[in-house]
């Protein structure tokens, strides 16, 4: 799998080091408001166990599905749920928790769906933040980092449902696209 990878951008150690300084940002910021952490499946799952476990502070864990990119390197533009939250999220301070934010369509669309919802407030932390790709304004609260614009994985980013258990967040050597 590591030979199909072009260029590390963010080594497992630079990773692991973000991970340790946010979640101590949002043990500090959330201190006594018992957080609801909403994953967004499936890129999310390993920021949020490494987020999660950096807090030292009470936190619930709630996942939700979008899906908006089929098998390709390109939005579809439409985004649809298709595991909507199980929690009760009235009252609750909800931080949610992508893997990159891109264009921006997927955390428009949820944003929306859970304000209907009337959280006590509502926060968004990503790993990786791609600000020259965005088509709607939204801004995340808490970033790991700021990237380039490029196709990564790694980290929970995945191509075409591969490569989400690499450690690092790399690009894809072009051969692999095609
Ligand atoms: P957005 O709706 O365009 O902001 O895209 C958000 C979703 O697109 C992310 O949760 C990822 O699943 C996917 N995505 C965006 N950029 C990348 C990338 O570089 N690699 C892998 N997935 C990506």
């Amino acid at each position: 799998m590591k030979h199909d990878i072009e260029k590390v951008y963010f080594t497992e150690e630079m990773i692991q080091n973000r991970v340790k300084e946010l979640g101590a940002q949002l043990s500090a910021d959330y201190k006594g408001k018992n957080p609801l952490l909403v994953g967004v499946l499936k890129g999310s799952f390993i920021f949020l166990a490494d987020l999660a476990r950096q807090m030292d502070i009470h936190c619930e864990i709630e996942f939700i599905t979008v899906s908006s990119y089929g098998a390709g390197t390109e939005t579809s533009g439409k985004v649809t749920m298709t595991k909507a939250l199980g929690s009760v999220v009235e009252n609750r301070h909800v931080i949610i928790v992508e893997d990159i934010l891109d264009t921006g369509l997927t955390l428009e669309f949820l944003r929306n769906y859970l304000l209907d919802l009337k959280p006590a407030s509502l926060k968004i932390c990503t790993m990786l933040d791609k600000p020259s790709r965005r088509r709607v304004p939204i801004k995340a609260d808490y970033v790991g980092y700021e990237c380039v614009d490029a196709f990564y994985v790694g980290y929970g980013l995945d191509y075409a449902g591969n490569y989400r258990n690499l450690p690092y967040i790399g690009s894809l050597k072009p051969e692999i696209y095609s």
